[in-house]
């Protein structure tokens, strides 16, 4: 196994986009940012550089962190942010997983233009892959923009008490496409040869909107999504919710030609809450054809097509490799957990607010991050007291309104928890939305998903034979997901709302995992990891 290194840069980088000049924030002056290759087995470095006047933190989402937790880059929960002029190491093993995944800023609004790629190949290369090797694999990330400076929005979002504005454009590989406003707008366009197979790897790295993707003239076999691989499902459209990967296969035996690639929101809000109407396009354009040849437009689905949405969500399933363990049987803790928003009234300091401000929480306990001077996993690490309580509940509490809290749920080492989790109205006049919903640390089984309120006869829907493996679920609005897992990594584990705008707000818990018998133990951290200030 290998040692891949890379230095990310983080620093202000000057940008035409949408017909607009702006200054925004990247890794290595690159949107997205820079590309990381890793072969399973291989330990990743990368040198963090903070140039922004922001307090920085990345995290590598969807990998493992096996007793690596230092380096998961959950800002106040596994580590204080790298302060500006700062720098810190990432150091960690990529073990036991392959396919997808992604990295991101883990501090406030920026990840919106600070991610990339972070693709795992098979030890034995190509071979490896349980499909046949694919002759092109190309990344697709999917992303949003705003015009203004998105530090500027996400105080706004919290001055108003409404969380941010919706963006001004939907992009593909950093670029919004030729189907808005501004005509200027740079477009991404890949090249592919008549009659092979191409892998593309697509990643949702999108704040605040699901979406569907499609390619004209094209259908995809998908083949794993979040860096677990699935049976072979064959679809026109992708649906994708932020944080999670869809790997797909593509034939490209249409006539040869240009083909259009698009991406807009698949939102499902029972109320009408404003999204970004816009579509992001891309090209696909076959070897040998010229560039003014008239390309042909997907048609995607409604906005709101819940029905598109739940058949690809729900149509997948794992494929098991030998090493799999499988689902396990027991369960140690049995969870349900219900989040939704809220309104709450303004804060004193919410200058912009009038009438309400919106608040979010899991099972009413809104999460408040530590204001202390250490992280949550140093707190649990150095035994610090008064940082967080260990009372999360395992139920919904009839409660009304919300208590503001740093509470995680304490488990031990190789527990099996199981987490109903259900999207809840709990304003009568908010209604339910979609809540993309992210674990750290672990994958999950995917045992069932549906629309409206689980209630234990739906045990029966469990897939304990093949459920497919994900560390982010797309819980529908009102409805809800059953996830399992086993919690065999010591540390402080994030599980939040991967809409960005719902995780100040408070839409999230952590679960805290002891350490196991030796060897299992979370080490030391390491000897550069950023110290908290003010
Ligand atoms: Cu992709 Cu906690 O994040």
């Amino acid at each position: 196994a290998a040692v891949v290194e890379h230095t990310f840069k983080v620093g202000g980088t000057k940008i035409t986009q949408l017909c607009m000049n702006s200054v925004i924030y990247t890794a290595n002056q690159q949107l997205p940012g820079p590309t990381i290759e890793v072969t399973e087995g291989d330990t990743l470095v990368v040198h963090a550089v903070n140039d922004s006047p922001y307090p920085l933190s990345l995290h590598w989402h969807g990998v493992y962190q096996l007793r690596s937790g230092w380096n998961d880059g959950a800002n106040k929960i596994t580590q204080c942010p790298i302060q500006p002029s700062g720098n810190f190491t990432y150091r960690f093993n990529i073990t036991g997983q392959e396919g997808t995944l992604w990295w991101h800023a883990h501090s406030s609004l920026l990840r919106a233009t600070i991610y990339g790629a972070l693709i795992i190949k098979p030890r034995n290369g190509p071979s490896g892959y349980p499909f046949p090797e694919p002759y092109e694999e190309i990344p697709i990330l999917l992303g949003e923009w705003w015009n203004r400076n998105v530090d500027d929005v996400e105080n706004d979002g919290y001055l108003t008490g409404l969380g941010p504005q919706i963006s001004d454009a939907l992009t593909i590989n950093g670029m919004p496409g030729d189907q808005n406003r501004c005509k200027g707008s740079a477009m991404y366009e890949v090249e592919v040869e008549y009659g092979k197979t191409c892998l593309l790897r697509i990643i949702n790295a999108a704040v605040n909107v699901e979406l569907f993707f499609k390619v004209a003239g094209h259908t995809f076999t998908v083949v794993a999504a979040d860096a677990s691989y699935t049976k072979p499902y064959a679809t026109d459209v992708i649906v994708i919710a932020p944080g999670q990967t869809v790997d797909a296969l593509m034939n490209t035996t249409a006539s040869p030609g240009r083909y259009y690639m698009a991406a807009h929101v698949f939102d499902s809000k029972t109320v009408a809450v404003p999204f970004d109407q816009s579509t992001a396009t891309g090209i696909v354009k076959y070897k040998g054809v010229p560039n003014y040849a008239p390309a042909a437009m997907p048609s995607l689905p409604p906005h709101d097509d819940v029905v598109t949405a739940g058949r690809f969500y729900w149509s997948l399933t794992g494929l098991a490799r030998p090493s799999d363990p499988g689902v396990p049987t027991t369960v140690d803790h049995n969870m349900v957990v219900t989040f939704g928003l809220d309104q709450a009234p303004c804060a004193p300091n919410q200058t912009k607010c009038s009438g309400f401000a919106l608040v979010a929480a899991m099972n009413r306990n809104s999460f408040q991050f530590p204001d202390q001077k250490v992280s949550l996993l140093e707190a649990l690490y150095k035994g610090v007291p008064g940082v967080y309580s260990e009372d999360f509940p395992d139920f919904p509490s009839p409660m009304q309104g919300f208590r503001k809290a740093t509470a995680v749920k304490k488990v031990k080492y190789n527990d099996v928890v199981e987490v109903v989790l259900q999207s809840e109205q709990y304003s009568s006049t908010l209604g339910t939305e979609n809540h993309p919903i992210h674990l750290h640390g672990f994958d999950f089984y995917l045992l069932a998903q549906g629309l409206g309120r689980f209630n234990p006869s739906m045990k029966s829907k469990y897939n304990l034979v093949d459920p497919q493996v994900r560390n982010t679920v797309a819980v529908p609005a009102g409805g809800w997901a059953v996830i399992r897992f086993m919690a065999n990594n010591p540390g402080m584990w994030f599980m939040h709302c991967h809409l960005d705008a719902h995780l100040p707000l408070g839409l999230a818990m952590v679960f805290e995992v002891l350490n196991g018998p030796a060897p299992n133990l979370l080490p030391p951290p390491p000897v550069d990891h950023p110290k908290c200030h003010g």
